[in-house]
């Protein structure tokens, strides 16, 4: 048996190494051992202070889990105020900001530093002797609460300093937030306990911080950017706090914080705009939300000469991005009619301008979301509007909301051809039952028939198509092959010339592929990808139509529903017969011919797709590589033979350098598709 002192050396270790991994996996993102290692130490070291809990310490690794609970939150008089920032909405202002400053530093040369305007809260951190003894939200600036409990959950927060040469008292400053991805699996599952949505992600930081409970709060995704400090006592001159805001960060960096990957310095106006624009156009790419970019002087003493106005730095200034949330009048809710018969409801707005652009649709899901957010026709709401996403309608704004409004109700047939709308199983939409009855159905299918990745007909686009199916020219996709240029010049906007190349492009669509045409014929879930493994599999039409579902779902990626639709599109007499008017007008596509598989240039070869590709989806970059004979895994080992890496590839590259793996990029998956 170890003698306790033996095992209060064991303890302290431990730390350590939890510690170090700790750091690599939360602040570094690049983590060294696999989860499980990680645990089998982080057991051990239960194990230990369940036998002994007096070796357990504030900084031991497992106290982040939680504790009491508490009855309200005590008030923190912050020593150093929390400041704000002034904000600025146009380039223009930004000009005037630096100009001001280059008068306040008497036209002596100074550095910016920009950095993104996290959308979270402001929090400080104490550390006396290099330990974490508080946390406190910002507050009025003046006084705050003292969220300790729950911030020490927060596993990208060291609750000791890295290092030795920190000071005796710090104060860290920074911002809390939740990341994108764990506010939507937050959401989740509020939704399905059948608790309240958060608005967004801030609002979830700020719901986190404020539980009594830490344990609540412990399991939420929580982390922490640090971009400043605030009081400091330093006992050593070697510890001196550096003198511009760049060396400062790196400082907090190397005691364990995690500060933005994305701060730049700068030299310019220019090069200020040139950032803004940059984060702005990446801002739906990036894992958390962000409202805008801070600009800083980057020199100590220099922002000490530029001084404050009432709260904020006059050395700093925030650049806001065009919000993202509205506030409009829902002026009706009109449901559309989608290619497989689903109904959507979609909100007509009144005229709003959000995140740079005008927006007078927005989506509203299906009966579900709407009850959800009991939004009715006439009220006021709040509209969101994020990076590249279709419009939102978030939820109403109750307080506004006129008397006699009463709750929506989708309708119970297709607006369009009146047939019987129904919900099947549990889908979340209901769908019209008119099939290709329905002309939205059918204008919508020859859309797909003829878009890019399907038919690729050039020249047929959406308003062509609603024309040529309500002036009955066509009505199946079909029809398109018996099109001639008379017809096409009776349509608005048409002129000789490009009736002309129209009839070209559709005369050219005929040389296709098998599972170009697979794909095209819309049968549901069949995607690109999909379309392309059946292609593969069974190599004629004939067998893919005449197979039944167990023999479909030998296809990989295949499961029973997609196994399901193909089969039961298959049996309809009228796909049937449009399949056979679509190949007696010419519809061809070269024999596939069938390659022994050890024969395949990528036979045997196990393959791992990482970072994310930008000419092809993921799927279908896959479903190539297994036509090509790879075995496409999800994981480096050293039984991997390539890892493909496209952008922003991260612990997969690393490991794969590790092992001396094969690496090639997307460019160079394109030629071996090309070449081969
Ligand atoms: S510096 C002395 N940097 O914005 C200036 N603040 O509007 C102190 N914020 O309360 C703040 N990202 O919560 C700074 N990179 C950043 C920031 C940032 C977000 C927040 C912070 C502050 C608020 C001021």
């Amino acid at each position: 048996m170890p003698s306790v002192a033996e095992l209060s050396q064991h303890v302290k270790v431990l730390h350590e190494i939890l510690n170090y991994h700790n750091h690599r996996y939360y602040v570094l993102d690049d983590p060294e051992i696999p989860d499980n290692e990680y645990d089998k130490l982080f057991r051990q070291l239960e194990d230990i202070e369940k036998d002994y809990p007096e070796l357990i310490t504030l900084d031991s690794p497992t106290q982040r889990v939680g504790g009491k609970v508490l009855d309200n939150f005590e008030q923190v008089t912050h020593q150093m105020p929390m400041l704000s920032l002034s904000n600025a909405f146009s380039s223009e202002e930004i000009e005037e900001f630096l100009q001001r400053i280059d008068d306040l530093l008497e036209h002596n040369e100074f550095a910016i530093v920009a950095e993104p305007k996290l959308d979270g809260l402001a929090i400080s951190l104490r550390y006396e002797n290099g330990l974490l003894v508080q946390a406190a939200t910002r507050g009025d600036g003046q006084t705050g609460e003292n969220v300790t409990q729950n911030v020490r959950t927060i596993q990208s927060i060291p609750l000791r300093l890295r290092g030795l040469n920190y000071p005796k008292i710090l104060e860290v400053r920074g911002e809390v937030f939740m990341p994108k991805k764990g506010f939507t699996k937050l959401n989740e599952l509020q939704i399905n306990k059948g608790d309240k949505a958060f608005a967004n992600p801030r609002n979830a930081a700020a719901g986190c911080l404020r539980q009594l409970d830490s344990k609540i709060a412990a399991s939420r995704p929580l982390d922490m950017f640090c971009y400043s400090i605030g009081v400091v006592e330093q006992t050593h001159p070697d510890e001196a706090i550096k003198d511009s805001h760049r060396q400062i960060l790196k400082q907090l960096q190397s005691w364990g914080f995690a500060v933005s990957p994305e701060v730049k310095r700068l030299s310019s106006w220019q090069e200020s705009i040139e950032y803004y624009d940059s984060i702005l156009a990446r801002r739906s790419e990036l894992p958390y939300e962000i409202d805008g970019v801070v600009y800083k002087v980057d020199n100590i003493a220099q922002q000490g000469k530029a001084g404050f106005i009432s709260r904020a730095p006059r050395w700093a200034i925030a650049h806001k991005f065009p919000a993202e949330e509205v506030m409009t009048r829902l002026l009706n809710i009109d449901v559309q009619v989608g290619r497989t018969g689903a109904l959507t409801p979609v909100a007509r707005l009144e005229p709003v301008f959000v995140a740079g652009v005008t927006v007078t649709n927005a989506t509203l899901h299906n009966q579900d979301e709407i009850d959800r957010k009991d939004v009715r026709i006439a009220d006021m709401v709040i509209v969101r509007r994020a990076g590249d996403v279709i419009p939102e309608v978030v939820k109403p704004v109750l307080s506004e909301r006129p008397e006699q409004s009463i709750p929506y109700s989708m309708p119970d047939h297709c607006p369009i051809c009146d047939s019987l709308a129904e919900r099947i199983n549990d889908e979340a939409k209901s769908r019209c039952t008119g099939g290709l009855y329905c002309p939205a159905q059918r204008k919508e299918a020859i859309k797909h028939f003829a878009s890019r990745k399907a038919m690729d007909i050039d020249g047929l686009g959406d308003k062509l198509v609603e024309q040529l199916v309500d002036t009955e020219l066509i009505h199946d996709i079909s029809d398109l092959f018996h099109l001639n240029d008379i017809h096409l010049v009776s349509m608005e906007r048409m002129g000789d010339k490009s009736a002309e190349n129209l009839i070209k492009a559709i005369e050219k669509s005929k040389k296709t592929t098998l599972a170009r045409f697979l794909y095209s014929l819309g049968i549901r879930e069949v995607g690109e990808a999909t379309a392309l493994s059946l292609a593969n599999y069974f190599k004629t039409l004939d067998l893919i139509k005449t197979s039944q579902s167990e023999v479909v779902q030998e296809v990989p990626d295949v499961g029973p529903v997609v196994g399901h639709n193909i089969e039961t599109f298959f049996s309809q007499p009228h796909n049937e017969e449009v399949i056979n008017k679509l190949i007696a007008s010419g519809i061809h596509w070269p024999e596939i011919i069938a390659k022994e598989s050890n024969e395949l240039p990528l036979a045997g070869k196990v393959i791992v797709l990482t970072g994310s590709l930008s000419l092809l989806n993921r799927n279908e970059a896959k479903a190539r590589l297994i036509e090509l004979g790879a075995k496409v895994s999800g994981s480096v080992s050293k039984k991997t033979d390539l890892v493909i890496a496209g952008e922003k590839a991260g612990s997969k590259l690393k490991k794969a350098e590790e092992f001396n793996i094969e690496i090639m990029d997307e460019a160079g998956m394109m030629a071996l598709f090309e070449s081969n």
